[in-house]
């Protein structure tokens, strides 16, 4: 874990709702994989009541990271941005993977971003769900090979039971303000569409509020069966939902 600076270049937009900073930046490049983040404040530092933000890395270059931002942020090139990291692990796939089902319930599916690339350039294929709110996020920069589906607000889409059948792993975001409650809905229904959700198979992807990012304060706790809690800046974010305490 290091601090360290990073210079926005330049920001481009999406569309009304999403930005994406790129961030000239030294630390770090080689190191980003899908799942890790960043707590991140604007310079010079003032004095500040709220937390570090927590931002997510879509894509990597030799020189820039790109991050994703809300559109409704006012940023301009120039501004110089003190960065945390990297936190988390990266997420935990199969070694006999061929198909992945991503899936953005009512939230940005902003942390799930970068592994869409990582994933189509080692032949696997990838299949991005939007629900709810998520269909608020613009497409047409994503990799054609990704095939992209629109879902209502209860996770219903055109072929779902096809789908998340072909799936080898699947891993879920979901809104910020009930994590667990929104991740029990999701067992719900996943339940309902197999008759067993084996191990490493439904990955929740947690955002929790994360003041310190490195074990240190527990505010970033998920409750697990049979075993200690687990801390998402060190543990997460992707955890296996089979283990999570949700009820
Ligand atoms: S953010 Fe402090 S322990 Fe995870």
């Amino acid at each position: 874990m290091k601090e360290t600076q990073a210079v926005i270049e330049r920001i481009t937009r999406l569309n009304e709702y999403y930005q994406r900073l790129h961030l000239a930046v030294e630390d770090f490049i080689t190191e980003i994989k899908p799942g890790h983040s960043f707590l991140a404040r604007m310079l010079p530092e003032r004095w500040d009541p709220y937390l570090r933000e927590h931002w997510w890395p879509v894509a990597v270059s030799p020189n820039s990271i790109v991050i994703e931002r809300p559109g409704s942020i006012r940023y301009e090139p120039g501004q110089i941005v003190s960065l945390i990291g990297l936190v988390g692990e990266p997420f935990r796939y199969k070694r006999t993977l061929r198909n992945v089902l991503l899936v953005a319930y009512d939230t940005a599916p902003t942390p799930l971003v970068m592994s869409i690339p990582a994933l189509i350039g080692n032949g696997i294929s990838v299949t991005l769900v939007l629900a709810g709110e998520a269909a608020q996020y613009p497409t047409s920069h994503l990799p054609p090979e990704a095939e992209v589906l629109h879902a209502d607000t209860e996770l219903n889409w055109p072929n779902r039971v096809m789908t998340v059948g072909w799936a080898d792993q699947i891993f879920v975001a979901v809104k910020a303000d009930d994590e667990l409650g929104h991740f029990a809905h999701v067992w719900k229904i996943f339940r309902e569409l197999r008759a067993e959700i084996p191990k490493t198979y439904l990955f929740g992807v947690f955002q929790p509020i994360q003041p310190c990012g490195v074990g240190a304060c527990h505010a970033c706790m998920i409750p697990l069966r049979g075993s200690e809690p687990c801390l998402i800046c060190t543990d997460g974010p992707a955890v296996d939902l089979t283990t999570v305490k949700l009820d």
